[in-house]
């Protein structure tokens, strides 16, 4: 049973060839799925996320059951999370699990007869984020993912996407990685291979080849706030991407949007296209 908690679960040879099938097959419908059903059980907020799993189900001819309001389920009442678990694998195929605790995807998995998938568990991972970064990476810069500097900004300290990412690309040579953040929102565990770390962008704009902004996550006590403006993001090289696993609250301006470098609507649309051919691999 292929459960996905970490990005350590996560081959080089099982990524390059979900995102050589998810660029070929770019998110038309199949009936693959026929006859499965996927749980969406989460426990924290979500747009893009729960949606695009169901959207990835539907697509396969597969069907969700969305557990998105927890505050109306049985936990409401008191039920432990591992029997909501045990209960949801008895009548799906897979569970796709959001919760606020590091290790929540792993307590699941330990008591699930079906496959786990981790989309996100507190400040620690979310795998699937990485699968839709790497998979944007791969198709900005010629299905290679080495030899890259990779600026990230923002909450580096409780941003999940930001550790699940820096797992995945420390894998590959020769990666740089510039770390933005204000002191008391720094990257601490599992630091890169290279690294230079600063609180002031404008140092490193110039020598970004993937910007990788972030929110604040309020909700896990971090107090900070900043905004790129477009003439800062204007200084990047003509080559390089603006990544943002969303959602956004102040940190790119609209107006960067139709600008070539920007990616982050991409990663939206590729959310569902790497969605579907995960679904496909785990539940087969
Ligand atoms: C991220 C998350 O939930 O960690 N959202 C997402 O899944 N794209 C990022 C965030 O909430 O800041």
């Amino acid at each position: 049973m292929l459960h996905i908690l970490s990005v350590d679960d996560l081959t080089d040879d099982f990524l390059f060839s979900l995102w050589r099938d998810a660029g070929k097959r770019r998110g038309k419908s199949n009936s693959f799925l026929k006859g499965k059903v996927l749980t969406n059980l989460f426990y924290e907020p979500s747009t893009r996320t729960s949606s695009s799993f169901y959207s990835a189900m539907s697509r396969c001819g597969g069907s969700t059951i969305p557990i998105n309001n927890v505050q109306f389920s049985s936990a409401a009442k008191g039920e432990t999370f591992e029997d909501t678990v045990i209960t949801m694998s008895t009548m799906s195929d897979a569970i796709v699990v959001r919760h606020s605790e590091n290790g929540a995807a792993h307590k699941a998995a330990n008591v699930s007869s079906v496959p786990i998938i981790n989309a996100g568990d507190g400040n620690s991972e979310h795998p699937t984020q990485t699968i839709i970064d790497g998979f944007t990476i791969y198709n900005s810069f010629n299905k290679n993912l080495s030899n890259l500097r990779v600026t990230l900004i923002g909450d580096l300290k409780n941003g999940r996407t930001v550790k699940s990412l820096v797992k995945l690309l420390n894998r590959f040579d020769n990666n740089h990685f510039n770390l933005v953040s204000p002191k008391h929102l720094k990257l601490s565990n599992d630091l890169p291979k290279s690294y230079y770390e600063t609180t002031d962008i404008n140092e490193v704009l110039e020598e970004t080849d993937i910007l990788y902004v972030t929110r604040v996550q309020k909700e896990r006590g971090s107090v900070h706030s900043y905004s790129l403006t477009s003439d800062q993001l204007n200084t990047l090289p003509s080559k390089s991407i603006v990544m943002h696993p969303f959602p956004r609250v102040n940190e790119i301006p609209t107006d960067f949007d139709k600008n070539k470098r920007a990616k982050y609507f991409d990663q939206i649309k590729f959310s569902v296209w790497c969605r579907q051919i995960l679904l496909e691999r785990v539940m087969k």
